[in-house]
């Protein structure tokens, strides 16, 4: 990938209607380069929140599937290994990433799975068939030990319950295993199991994607929302501190959508704190293979956010209800290349390599148009996982020797480091392009998309930070072909300093890492010039950017 130059793409604009007046302001360089006339304009007001930023909206998802967890995570005779066989070069990944929350064991996976398979001894746990990804599971990995490695890197656990084959009295027997400290039959059990302090998990989702045909234990929105319900209740009863997550719609290109929502909410909407949503992009069936589409797809992601927030809410009228319900994104990310048979021939193996998509840099700077969406709309969003973590659909990937970045672990990682505080209320005004009709979902038989319409080429999202004195902003050019410029008018406040400026950008769009040549598509450090109350930002064509300035 061709090297970003160091160019200058920070600079100290004069007053507020000079520094609006786009033309004079372009530098020489970027008039070289082509920078189209108009820039986009913005106000930062620190005062202007959506909200007070949930970090549990930057979590992330390990599924007991394909390499997630055994040689991912767990690899127990490998030299990275601890005494636990957890491999500890991808322990200290997550824990320098600082993940706050991780959504096991599925996923797919948890809804034939029995949770007590993977308690207790290890030489006792049997070997079972997982029927979801037809593989061998060992049940070396469980409950337990997913809690220890949770407390180990500094994440939260967020569990998956069983609603498929599982009934709802093992997944209350799961919760009292769990969360009841001790004198009953299975918080007893756990403590025979050799783990005196409860485990204390407080999220729960109410199973896995239960609309969907193709999970095990696929059911009706009334009957679900009925279990759901009955679930619930006595999930309380047992610990009143469990934050509970119903299952919403697997995605848009279902036909059920909203109706499904609808239907489970008004079962259960009394008893539950939040639902979930799923999705899943790619650069072909809906895009049609556009790159300039495909970066437009985090607008999607905006609307399907907002049409699952409408049906909540409309519930929540027709219940005359008090409670606001917020959202779990709990399963997004790219993902379209390994599907389908060629990503599934590990039958009957352990631990085979499965799902293991290979990210270049246009997934990269869509990643990051995703996490904008999703700090955009965190004040109904407060849970959201990137699906997942490592080796299976994943910015971290293993071999015997070592942990290897993806693209998409860049545009993470800054959030995680730099999204605090609050998140800002933007309202940029800028050129835009149109992006007549997303073509349709990957999965075969979905509905047709809808048209997003008009796009901005620059989507920008900042966050501020009261305590650390510090304002991030997070912008994707759209553009493929040009830098795109960004004026910036700070009120209230006055960066005194650029404490940080990087970008993703590149040449190739289609550029990856891999284990032999790591490095092809990592940030590049921008020099500022000087931070001021109007700033003029430079951000090259194709690109995601991070800036944080101190205030
Ligand atoms: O994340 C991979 C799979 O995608 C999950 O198991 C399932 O919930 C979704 O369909």
């Amino acid at each position: 990938m061709a090297k970003i130059p160091r160019r200058r793409f920070l600079k100290q604009g004069g007053v507020a209607s000079v520094a609006f007046a786009a033309g004079p302001l372009l530098s020489r360089a970027a008039r070289a380069q082509g920078m189209a006339a108009t820039a986009t304009r913005l106000v930062i007001d620190p005062s202007r929140r959506v909200s007070t930023l949930d970090r549990h909206i930057l979590g992330s998802f390990l599924e007991q599937l394909g390499r997630a967890i055994y040689t991912g995570i767990y690899e127990p005779g490998s030299k990275l290994a601890d005494s636990n066989g957890f491999r500890t070069d991808v322990m200290q990944e997550i824990r320098t990433l600082g993940v706050p929350i991780i959504r096991w064991p599925g996923g797919n996976f948890v809804s034939g799975y029995n949770w007590l398979d993977g308690v207790g001894p290890k030489q006792d746990r049997p070997r079972v068939l997982d029927r979801a990804w037809d593989t061998l599971e060992t049940n070396q990995f469980g409950t337990s030990e997913f809690v220890t490695w949770c407390r180990q890197v500094g994440t939260e656990p967020l569990f998956g319950l069983n609603f498929g084959t599982g009934s709802v009295e093992s997944a209350l027997a799961l919760v009292e295993y769990c969360n009841v400290d001790k004198g009953t039959k299975w918080s007893d059990l756990r403590r025979q199991h050799g783990y005196e302090a409860p485990h204390n998990v407080k999220y729960w989702c109410l199973g896995n994607e239960m609309d969907g045909p193709w999970q095990i234990g696929h059911m009706t929105a009334v009957d679900y929302g009925r279990k759901a319900t009955d679930a619930a209740r006595q999930m309380k009863v047992l610990d009143p501190a469990v934050k509970l997550i119903a299952c919403g719609s697997s995605g848009p290109f279902m036909p059920t959508y909203l109706e499904w929502d609808r239907q489970v909410l008004e079962e259960c909407y009394n008893v539950v704190d939040g639902i979930s949503l799923h999705r899943y992009f790619g650069n072909a069936g809906e895009t049609g293979g556009d790159s300039s589409r495909y970066l437009a797809m985090n607008l999607a992601m905006e609307r399907q956010i907002e049409e699952i927030v409408d049906v909540c809410d409309m519930v929540r009228g027709l219940k005359r209800s008090d409670k606001q319900l917020w959202l779990s994104f709990d399963e997004w990310n790219v993902w379209y290349r390994a599907r389908g048979p060629a990503a599934s021939d590990g039958h009957r193996q352990e631990a085979p390599h499965l799902l293991e998509e290979v990210y270049n840099l246009e997934d990269a700077l869509l990643v990051g148009g995703l996490i904008n969406s999703l700090l955009r709309h965190s004040d109904r969003v407060r849970v959201a996982c990137l699906a997942q973590l490592v080796n299976v659909i994943a910015p971290l990937m293993t071999n015997e020797s070592g942990v290897l970045r993806q693209t998409i672990y860049y545009p993470y990682a800054w959030a995680l480091e730099s999204a605090r505080g609050s998140v800002l209320s933007l309202v940029p005004e800028g050129p835009s392009y149109e992006v007549a009709r997303a073509g349709r979902p990957i999965e075969a038989g979905g509905l047709p998309m809808p048209a997003l319409g008009r796009v901005p080429y620059l989507d920008v999202t900042a966050t501020f930070d009261p305590e650390g004195k510090t304002a991030t902003l997070f912008v994707l050019n759209r553009d493929l072909e040009k830098p795109r410029e960004l004026l910036v008018d700070w009120q209230g406040l006055t960066p005194s300093k650029v404490t940080n400026s990087e970008v993703i950008s590149g040449s190739d769009l289609k550029a990856t890492n891999t284990f032999d040549a790591p490095k092809r598509v990592v940030p590049q450090p921008l020099e500022p010039l000087r931070a001021g109350s109007h700033m003029t930002f430079e951000l090259p064509a194709r690109s995601y950017t991070r800036v944080t300035v101190a205030v």
